[in-house]
């Protein structure tokens, strides 16, 4: 960081609200792939450049390193890295870049990092982006991700994971959509766009089926068979192929027995074949080196080969392809065309991005850029659409005006850093407020707040002062405790074999109960908890997948009725960990739930049914939904189910409400699920008014696929249910012809 950078950065960040910038620098340009001539003309300087480089310069340009390991800057001089990682500092990424100059053929470099939910202002992690149910805000998520990082000189993000999870153990939960197919896929356009926008290529992860480790244990096998790879993993990567990712990132894992990072089938034959992905595709950290842990490859050389002959194009961070490709290609091992095809890819990305083109990066305009009001404004619109209100018995929220004393207990509510991707750590950011501030600002002077930690830190995990948050509950009428997860607990290798709260915020929440106080929960949790325990016995329940910087505003708001509540559930909430993996969409069985009789699926120790349904969230408005109607009972297999229904604010403010349009095809040449979220809409509905939403479903997309990765949509009955969560309960039948 140069010296007026270091010297702006604290003073623009640490202050809340930021006074107004002057001159903000534009918007970058944003990406998109080059059509027609354009993409033409590219693949002809393509050919040109290729005709150029030596065999020791393409195999640079698929060698990506970056800090933390032994990378040096004059391997980019020398043409022997064309991509770097993890660099943050403007300064930093100028000297880095600046390298370029000095190599023969001075082709801009790709810089990458893991900008997921933010940068200098956080946003809600991705999951609670998708509890939104409202693709505008979380396009903009990205999109100030991007922007954000973009100004620091990096060009490139490893988003959006878009891994189907079906399981509360495994910690990466958070970095994606949730567990429904249809809104994953509306997030992963949303994402992209946004992110290209913003001014980053993208990097869709991790291909494939990564999060339904089994038992919910980072990294361990995954078993998907043909049709649900392609029904339940596949579209979400089709998704953000669409939208242009320009680039995709294998998985760590391994799938029916191939590690990904060594599966041609996958890679070549499926991603760049049959799904025609023309971007390239990035191995993830090391794994092409763990390839000899997956017992795929005896030595460093042979993961090189294996790999690079799946059609991974570059190599992160393993050194594999830089020490060993040039070897295998000389032994004949690897083709000299395989290499040429490699490199197109990655020259293709950078040609496409722009960055042949670009002005030269300037440092000094960074921190312009960084937590600007509109950035925070927006953080702001997305936090508030992103809490989701699980519980709020005889409408304890919004608090009312005889409520004179609040207390806030847990260091959660207090903890001034924003949870962040751990590559990131020591970067600028904002300071979020605090939540009893924010309670204090909303109400004013005559309501009383007092706070305790209650827990040794904001990290919720050691016992701390619970007499003291005893008695500071004792003394106010209502009680709010902020726990969940944090430090350790959050993102890759946090997997957990315990759903419910730990015994230490367990042992708080029920020494908190027994004051007799209203308590309202917040989980600051980054996947469904099991609430069991304690959900009867509390007023209210708010779900905050961590909300970024602007979170503790946004949920004093909801606290105090400026904000009607209106996210919703992108995963099952379980009644026990041993549900898990528990998901609406499952197929039905032969011995279905219906009289709690033995010989019916379920368990003996408990119900089958989970606490909270996908789609599941409350408002302070009651919505009921009527005149569902469909425009035609018969529709051809090309055609589209559409209609209408109404959705009336029967009680309550004004207030947003999720509509979701399930399907069921009834009988099938195999078995299908229950229901599918096939379309949502988010609408604003006044008091007492109605809003009348128009649903359109393509009947191509209501197929499936057989076992030889065939699709079909077959004729027949189906059934469609509207309503607010998975469970709605309003329907009507239509048949494909
Ligand atoms: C993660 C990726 C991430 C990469 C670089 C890996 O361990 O699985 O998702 O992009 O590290 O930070």
């Amino acid at each position: 960081m140069n010296v007026l950078t270091r010297r702006l950065l604290p003073l623009l960040l640490a202050i809340a609200p930021l006074p107004a910038l002057a001159q903000q620098p534009p918007a970058p340009p944003a990406l998109a792939w080059k059509t027609g001539a354009e993409a033409r003309a590219i693949e002809r300087r393509i050919d040109a450049l290729l005709a150029r480089m030596t065999t020791a310069e393409k195999i640079g340009q698929l060698n990506l390193r970056g800090r933390g390991d032994d990378f040096r800057p004059e391997w980019i001089a020398q043409g022997r890295t064309g991509a770097v990682m993890n660099f943050t500092e403007p300064t930093e990424i100028a000297a880095v870049r600046a390298q370029v100059a000095r190599s023969r053929l001075q082709i801009p470099l790709i810089l990458g990092l893991d900008a997921i939910n933010g940068f200098a202002t956080y946003f809600p992690q991705p999951i609670g982006q998708a509890a939104t149910f409202n693709p505008r805000l979380v396009e903009l998520a990205s999109y100030w991700s991007a922007r954000e990082a973009r100004a620091t000189g990096i060009n490139w993000t490893f988003a959006p994971m878009i891994d189907m999870t079906r399981d509360a153990r495994w910690g990466r939960n958070m970095e994606g959509a949730g567990e429904d197919v249809h809104l994953a896929s509306v997030v992963a356009a949303a994402r992209v766009a946004g992110y290209h926008r913003g001014g980053l290529a993208t990097s869709a992860k991790h291909f494939i089926g990564y999060g339904a480790a089994e038992g919910g244990r980072d990294y361990n096998s995954v078993w998907i068979p043909v049709s649900e790879l392609w029904d339940y993993q596949m579209p979400a990567f089709r998704a953000a192929i669409a939208a242009g990712t320009f680039t995709v990132m294998t998985s760590l894992s391994a799938m029916n027995g191939i590690a990904a990072t060594g599966d041609r089938t996958l890679v070549t034959d499926i991603l760049k074949g049959r799904l025609g992905f023309r971007g390239f595709v990035v191995s993830d950290f090391d794994s092409v080196r763990e390839l000899i842990n997956h017992g795929m490859a005896a030595d460093r050389a042979e993961a090189a080969r294996k790999a690079f002959l799946a059609g991974v194009d570059m190599d992160m961070m393993s050194g594999a392809y830089d020490a060993h490709l040039a070897d295998e290609i000389r032994a004949g091992r690897v083709p000299a065309a395989a290499l040429d095809e490699a490199v197109r890819r990655v020259l293709r990305v950078k040609f496409h991005m722009g960055l042949f083109e670009e002005p030269p990066f300037d440092p000094t305009t960074a921190a312009r850029d960084m937590a600007t009001p509109a950035a925070r404004a927006d953080s702001l619109a997305v936090a508030r659409e992103s809490i989701v209100m699980l519980r709020n018995r005889e409408a304890i929220l919004p608090l009312r005006p005889s409520v004179r004393s609040i207390a806030v207990v847990g260091g959660a509510a207090t903890h001034q850093e924003d949870w962040q991707y751990s590559d990131n750590a020591g970067l600028p950011r904002v300071r979020p407020p605090k939540l009893p501030d924010e309670l204090s600002r909303l109400l004013g002077p005559d309501v009383a707040i007092s706070f305790a930690p209650g827990l040794a830190t904001h990290c919720n995990l050691a016992a701390g002062d619970t007499a003291g948050a005893v008695r500071t509950a004792e003394a106010a009428d209502v009680v709010v405790v902020m726990l969940g997860e944090d430090c350790e607990q959050i993102g890759e290798g946090t997997s957990r074999a315990h759903l419910d709260l730990p015994p230490v915020q367990q042992t708080l929440l029920d020494a908190l109960i027994a004051t007799g106080k209203p308590v309202v929960v917040i989980l600051h949790t980054t996947r469904p908890f099991v609430l069991t325990r304690f959900a009867d016995r509390v007023a209210a329940i708010l779900q905050a997948f961590h909300l970024g910087t602007e979170g503790r505003t946004a949920l004093a708001e909801v606290m105090t009725g400026r904000t009607n509540p209106s996210g919703k559930l992108p995963m099952t909430f379980p009644r026990a960990t041993g549900q898990v993996p528990i998901y609406y969409d499952a197929l039905p069985t032969g011995r279905p739930r219906l009289t709690n009789a033995r010989y019916e699926t379920g368990y003996t120790d408990e119900k089958l049914e989970p606490l909270y349904p996908f789609g599941f969230g409350l408002s302070f408005s009651r919505f009921t939904f009527d005149a569902l109607t469909l425009d035609a009972p018969r529709v051809a297999r090309n055609g589209t189910v559409s209609g209408s229904v109404r959705v009336s604010n029967v009680s309550g403010p004004a207030g947003k409400e999720v509509v979701q349009v399930y399907v069921r095809q009834m009988v099938g040449s195999r078995s299908r699920p229950v229901r599918q979220l096939r379309f949502f809409e988010k609408v604003e509905v006044g008091a007492g008014g109605h809003a009348t939403v128009r649903f359109a479903i393509p009947v191509r997309s209501l197929g499936f696929h057989d076992d030889q990765a065939r699709y079909r949509v077959e004729p027949g009955a189906y059934e469609i249910y509207v309503g607010n969560d998975s469970n709605a309960t309003l329907t009507a039948r239509f048949t494909v012809r």
